[in-house]
């Protein structure tokens, strides 16, 4: 059996794609499924700890024991991070917020029409602005289709994390819509852990141990 490594300690996590209205009938997404987050959720609770899981819109259950607060837009989601950040021991940012959201969300749905512009401008990145005023031990997730730790090494840095995982989801047999992944994890003192294809729910028991080894 587990030890309660995670005893006491309250674990914040987000989870999933967000959606950005364009008008009452249409919204902009990705392809994030929430289940890398929801995996870190049970692992999470099964370890002992209270743990609150912001999620956009996915067709997973809910995971047992947890603290949900559900959101649909990246606003939504930055305003109940910054709810829930200062209570946080460890917060994992999971999910695939997106990066534009239209500038207005038209009152009606607009009609059909031969060519459609539709203007955004950029959401706010909830994972930085955590890093600004850090409490936390704070882990950040980088997607990349090429120059993996490059990129989440950059990340690490430009957003003041202590942790990045990266995972490549340029391949058809990991990383988004799947059961599966593999992913890389860089810490400040510039150390890799690799961990090879496998479920979501064993690499989140993966990743948590390699936070408790840090962050006590
Ligand atoms: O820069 P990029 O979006 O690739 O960084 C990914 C990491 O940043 C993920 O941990 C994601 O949850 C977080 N993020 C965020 N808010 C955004 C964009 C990304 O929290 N607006």
């Amino acid at each position: 059996k587990k030890k309660a490594d995670f005893q006491g300690k309250r674990i914040l996590i987000t989870a999933g794609p967000t959606r950005e209205a364009i008008d009452p009938v249409r919204y902009l997404t990705n392809r994030s499924s929430g289940r890398m987050g929801y995996a870190l959720a049970d692992a999470a609770v099964a370890r002992g700890a209270d743990v609150a899981l912001v999620s956009g819109p996915v067709s997973l259950e809910k995971p047992e024991g947890v603290e949900f607060y559900p959101v649909q837009s990246a606003a939504e989601m930055y305003d109940r991070v910054m709810d829930l950040k200062d209570k946080a021991d460890v917060i994992i940012m999971c999910a695939a917020v997106a990066d534009y959201t239209p500038i207005v969300c038209a009152e009606h749905k607009m009609k059909k029409q031969d060519a459609l512009v539709i203007e955004f401008e950029k959401t706010r990145d909830i994972l930085a602005e955590v890093g600004k005023t850090k409490h936390a031990f704070l882990a950040g997730f980088a997607a990349e289709t090429q120059n993996l730790e490059g990129y989440a090494r950059d990340k690490l840095s430009r957003k003041n994390l202590d942790m990045i995982i990266a995972n490549d989801v340029s391949g058809t047999e990991t990383g988004f819509d799947s059961e599966y992944n593999a992913v890389s994890i860089y810490t400040r003192d510039g150390k890799a852990v690799h961990f090879t294809r496998d479920t979501k729910r064993n690499l989140a028991d993966s990743i948590l141990t390699e936070i408790a080894k840090i962050s006590g």
